[in-house]
């Protein structure tokens, strides 16, 4: 279980230090639409469509050295990050470091496959949330976004294959 699911039911690992945000910027709906509008992910969206995926986040503050998907773990929440970083143990020989405006746990919302890597807090981090059902309906909704997550699909692939072929896998 991960993040929100181990909020959600109590078990918290690092001393309750998650919760969702209760004030301050990048909370209320205008302040998420702010940041929306700087996430490339978004970028062809209009206002009302950002106002909606404002209203489907959730923003949580998250210590560093938070485990926020475990690989082969069910995952049912897709993060993008305001601000902070994260590390993807990609493999044993490759991590890959993703900053603010870079999103996560897409992959597994996408095919309902187990985590393919686990992400780490480098840093304290600032989320927003959304969980499947909402992350299906935005799909559903924004054919934009799914191109969008297609390309940097596409991107990752790519540099895995390189970073493979680099080490002499191919
Ligand atoms: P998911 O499999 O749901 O959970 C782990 C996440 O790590 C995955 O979705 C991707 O968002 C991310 N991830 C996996 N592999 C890579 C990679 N090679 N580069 C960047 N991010 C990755």
């Amino acid at each position: 279980m991960e993040l929100v699911g181990r909020m959600m039911d109590g078990s918290i690992p690092f001393g309750g230090g998650l919760e969702p945000s209760p004030s301050g910027p990048g909370v209320g709906d205008d302040d998420r639409v702010d940041l929306l509008e700087t996430v490339p992910l978004f970028r062809g969206c209009s206002k009302r469509q950002l106002k909606s995926i404002a209203g489907i986040c959730e923003t949580y503050d998250v210590p560093a050295a938070t485990v926020l998907t475990r690989v082969g773990e069910p995952g049912e929440e897709f993060f993008l990050i305001v601000d902070g970083t994260v590390r993807v143990d990609v493999s044993p020989r490759r991590q890959v470091r993703l900053g603010a405006g870079e999103y996560f746990g897409e992959m597994s919302l996408l095919d309902g496959e187990p985590r393919s890597a686990s992400v780490t807090a480098e840093s304290p981090l600032r989320l927003l949330v959304i969980r499947r059902p909402s992350f299906q309906k935005l799909l559903d909704d924004t054919p934009g976004i799914g191109r969008g997550l297609l390309v940097t699909l596409s991107r990752r692939v790519r540099e895995a294959e390189r970073a493979l072929s680099s080490l002499g896998g191919h």
